[in-house]
């Protein structure tokens, strides 16, 4: 129903495939994707003075500060399309405080997707990880190689993608991760994110299918 959208919170380590995720999330269910990570790049790469400031804990692998992130949500979601179509938060909210700051403005998802993957794995994914700054498209060396050498030789690497970095990145998710999640655990659902990006997908799909039809349920009923 339009009048009671779809609002889904996406999280998990470093490279669990959030982004990679998000693309077939927003073909199936045309939800507006609010990330963290890329609207703070694109405030980095047009050197706004957000940018600016986020810009050195961004590439030292480190949490931006609450109060720059926070602001940005709460006007990413406050916008029309967000209100009408629905959202997908993506890398946020990140930290106890974050969680709280939600929880104050009384934005509140109705699933909470946790994608679980081990580390040896989550490494290789940010080493090889490569972003196209035409298209916004994730790919990666290995995984998910692009289609041809146009695209290829446009292909940029994220500052923060060494191995050095990400472990740092991965120390900071494990130390807020428990925390962050805590008030979502009645509507916290993990899922394997070690298996391909479609065998993932289909078990998104239909978590989320089956919340929206509950959903619907629950307005008529009401
Ligand atoms: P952000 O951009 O959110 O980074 P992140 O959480 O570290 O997550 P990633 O973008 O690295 O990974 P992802 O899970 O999206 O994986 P992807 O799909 O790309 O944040 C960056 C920085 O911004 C933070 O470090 C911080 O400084 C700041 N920030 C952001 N939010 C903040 C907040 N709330 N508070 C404070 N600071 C904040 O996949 C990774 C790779 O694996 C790709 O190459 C992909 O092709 C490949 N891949 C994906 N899925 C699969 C699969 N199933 N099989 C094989 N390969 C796969």
């Amino acid at each position: 129903s339009t009048s009671d959208p779809l609002k889904v919170v996406i999280s998990g380590a470093p490279a669990s495939g959030k982004g990679t995720q998000c693309e077939l999330i927003l073909q199936k269910f045309g939800l507006v994707h609010v990330s963290t990570g890329d609207l703070l790049r694109a405030e980095v790469a047009a050197e706004t003075e957000i940018g600016n400031k986020a810009k050195e804990f961004m590439n030292a692998g480190q949490l931006v500060p609450d109060d720059i992130v926070t602001a940005m949500v709460a006007a990413r979601l406050s916008r029309d399309d967000a209100k009408q179509k629905g959202w997908l938060l993506d890398g946020y909210p990140r930290s106890l405080g974050q969680a709280q700051s939600l929880e104050k403005m009384q934005i509140r998802p109705d699933v909470y997707i946790v994608l679980d993957v081990p580390d040896e794995i989550l490494i290789d994914r940010c080493v090889g990880r490569r972003l196209d700054p035409v298209t916004g498209k994730i790919y990666h060396l290995k995984f998910f190689p692009p289609q041809n050498e146009e695209i290829k030789a446009r292909l940029v690497t994220r500052p923060d993608d060494t191995e050095e970095k990400v472990k740092s990145r991965l120390s900071i998710y494990k130390q807020n991760a428990e925390a962050a999640s805590s008030s979502y655990s009645n509507i916290a659902h993990k899922i394997d994110g070690s298996h391909s990006k479609e065998v993932v997908f289909k078990e998104i799909e239909s978590l989320l299918s089956q919340v929206q039809q509950d959903k619907v349920k629950i307005l008529k009923s009401g």
